[in-house]
C-alpha cells in the first residue's frame, strides 16, 4: 500500500552530531499558495485529517532515511509548529520562486551533502517508493538532475518538459512563459527533483527572474545542465492524478477524495466491513478492528479506535473515541470518550470529551455526557444529561435525570455509588453524593447527600425509609 499510509517514522531533527548524510531532501513549503485563497498555508490543508506537508514528509523520509530540510517562509511559520519534530526547518525571507526557495535550502544544508532531493509541499499523494525510483534514475544516468514527468491528461498550468528531436531533455518552461506551441505539449514536470549537491551550489546564483512573473525558477536548473554538458534524466509517469499537484480547493478535493478511496480499501481488506464505502470518512489516524461494520455516512476523526465486531450506525461520528468490541453506536456523537466492550451507545446520544462508559452499559436516546465516568451496566435509556459525574456498577438512570452542576460560576462533581435507582426527572445539584444502594423518587430535586440504601422524595428531597411499593422499572423509565 501507499508510504502515504506507513506509520510516520520516528525521525529526529539533525542535531550538529548526527552522521554526515549523503541525501538530504529538501521540501520546499514557503509558497503562498494564493489560489486556496486561505489564511491558512497551503501545506496545512487537511487531507484525511493530516496536513497534507505530513504525507509529503513520510515520502522524503522513506527515500532518504534522515530528516528533511522544510523551506518556510515568514508568511508559512505556522509549518514549523506542525513538523518540528520530523523535519529542520530554514525561512525564505520572501517568496521569490521556487529557485530561490532551493537558494535558501543549500545555505542552511551543512558541508559534504552530495545529493538534494527536493520536493513540493504539496504533492501529498507522492510516494517514497516513486522518490526512491528517482533518486535511482539520477545515480544510472550520472544526471546533474533527474525529474519526475508526467503524461498529464490536463497539463494547464504546469511546467512543461521540452526535448529535442532525439528525445533527451533540454528545458523546462513555465506555463505562464510557453508560447501556443508550448502549452501544446502535454509532458509536465511533477516538481520533483533529485540533484547533484556540488554542481547546483555553484549554478544556483546564475538564476534570473522570469520575464513574466519575475520569480527565479528552480526549472531554468534544467537548461544550466545541459549547457553545462551535463545529462537530465526525466523518469517518465503514469498520469494517475496523484502527482499535478495541489494549487487551489477543488483539486484539494480530489485528492482527498483518492486518499479516501485508498484508506477505505485498506480497511475493507483487514476485515471491515463497510455497507457504502463512498459514504464513510475516515481519518489517517483512525484505527479499526477485524469485524467492525461502518454503516453508511459514518465519519471517524482524529485517533478513532474501534473493537472487534462492533458496528458504527449510519450518521454517527467519532472524534478521538475509543470503542470497545462487541459494541453498537447508533446515529451519535462520541467525541475524546472511551467507551468498553458489550456497551450500546444510542440513537441519538452525544458523548462529550473525558466520558468513559464501562462494560455492558445502555446509552440511549438524547442521552448526553461530559466529563463522566460510568461503571458496568448502567443503564442511561432516555433524555437525560451527566457532567462532571461518577456513576457506580449497576446504577439506573431515570428518564429527565440531570445533573446541575453548574452553579454560574464553577462546576461541581456528582458522585454516585453502586447501585443506585435515579426516579424519572431527578435533579442532583452538584456537589451531591449519594450512597450505594440509594434511591431517588420521581422529580426529586436532590441538594444534600443521600447515605447509602436511603431514600430521597421531593422538592427539594428528604430522606423516607425506602419501602417498596413498585418496582424500579416503573419508576426508572
Ligand atoms: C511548480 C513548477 C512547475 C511544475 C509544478 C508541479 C516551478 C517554477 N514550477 O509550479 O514546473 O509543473 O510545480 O506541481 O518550480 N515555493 C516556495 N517558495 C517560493 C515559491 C514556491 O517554497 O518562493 C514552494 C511552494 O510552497 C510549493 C512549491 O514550492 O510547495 C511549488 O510552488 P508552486 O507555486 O505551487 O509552483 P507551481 O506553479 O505549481
Ligand atoms: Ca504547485
Amino acid at each position: 500500500m501507499a508510504a502515504n499510509l506507513a506509520a510516520p517514522q520516528p525521525v529526529t531533527p539533525s542535531s550538529p552530531d548526527a552522521a554526515p548524510r549523503r541525501t538530504v531532501a529538501v521540501v520546499l513549503a514557503a509558497g503562498l499558495g494564493t489560489r486556496m485563497k486561505s489564511t491558512t498555508p497551503k501545506v496545512l490543508h487537511p487531507l484525511c485529517g493530516r496536513p497534507m506537508i505530513q504525507y509529503v514528509l513520510d515520502a522524503a523520509i522513506a527515500a532518504t532515511g534522515s530528516p528533511p530540510l522544510v523551506v518556510v517562509s515568514p508568511a508559512t511559520e505556522a509549518v514549523r509548529a506542525e513538523i518540528a519534530d520530523r523535519a529542520d526547518v530554514t525561512v525564505q525571507a520572501e517568496p521569490r520562486g521556487t529557485g530561490d526557495a532551493l537558494a535558501t535550502a543549500l545555505a542552511a544544508l551543512e558541508d559534504g551533502v552530495e545529493e538534494v532531493l527536493v520536493v513540493s509541499g504539496d504533492v501529498p499523494l507522492v510516494r517514497g517508493d516513486l522518490l526512491t525510483s528517482l533518486l535511482e534514475a539520477r545515480a544510472m544516468d550520472h544526471a546533474a538532475l533527474a525529474l519526475v514527468s508526467v503524461d498529464a491528461v490536463d497539463p494547464t498550468g504546469l511546467g512543461r518538459v521540452l526535448r529535442n528531436d532525439g528525445g533527451t531533455v533540454e528545458r523546462i518552461v513555465e506555463d505562464k512563459d510557453a508560447t501556443d506551441d508550448e502549452r501544446g505539449v502535454s509532458e509536465i514536470n511533477a516538481g520533483l527533483y533529485a540533484i547533484d549537491a556540488t554542481w547546483v551550489r555553484r549554478r544556483i546564483g546564475d538564476l534570473r527572474p522570469s520575464a513574466a512573473t519575475g520569480e527565479l525558477y528552480l526549472t531554468d536548473l534544467v537548461a544550466f545542465a545541459r549547457d553545462d554538458g551535463r545529462l537530465v534524466a526525466a523518469l517518465e509517469v503514469e498520469d494517475d492524478g496523484r502527482l499535478t499537484g495541489i494549487n487551489d480547493r477543488a483539486q484539494l478535493a480530489r485528492a482527498e477524495w483518492d486518499m479516501r478511496v485508498e484508506v477505505n480499501d485498506r480497511w475493507m481488506r483487514a476485515g471491515v466491513t463497510m455497507v457504502d464505502p463512498s459514504t464513510v470518512y475516515l481519518d489517517h489516524g483512525v484505527e479499526l478492528a477485524q469485524d467492525v461494520v461502518l454503516e453508511p455516512n459514518v465519519i471517524l476523526r482524529g485517533a478513532t479506535r474501534v473493537g472487534e465486531r462492533t458496528r458504527i450506525g449510519a450518521g454517527s461520528q467519532l472524534v478521538d473515541a475509543e470503542i470497545g468490541p462487541d459494541s453498537a453506536v447508533w446515529a451519535s456523537i462520541v467525541e475524546r470518550s472511551t467507551v468498553e466492550d458489550h456497551v450500546t451507545i444510542g440513537p441519538f446520544s452525544h458523548l462529550r470529551p473525558g466520558t468513559h462508559v464501562g462494560r455492558h452499559s445502555e446509552i440511549g436516546n438524547y442521552a448526553e455526557l461530559k466529563n463522566t465516568r460510568l461503571g458496568e451496566h448502567v443503564r442511561q435509556h432516555h433524555m437525560s444529561y451527566l457532567g462532571d459525574a461518577e456513576l457506580g456498577d449497576d446504577t439506573n438512570v431515570g428518564a429527565g435525570t440531570i445533573t446541575a452542576n453548574y452553579d454560574g460560576v464553577r462546576k461541581h462533581r456528582t458522585t454516585i455509588g453502586e447501585g443506585v435507582f435515579l426516579g424519572v426527572d431527578t435533579m442532583l445539584r452538584a456537589p451531591v453524593t449519594l450512597g450505594d444502594g440509594a434511591k431517588t423518587g420521581a422529580g426529586a430535586v436532590v441538594t444534600k447527600d443521600v447515605p447509602a440504601g436511603k431514600l430521597a422524595v421531593g422538592v427539594p428531597a428528604r430522606l423516607r425509609d425506602p419501602h417498596p411499593r413498585r418496582s424500579p422499572e416503573d419508576d426508572g423509565g
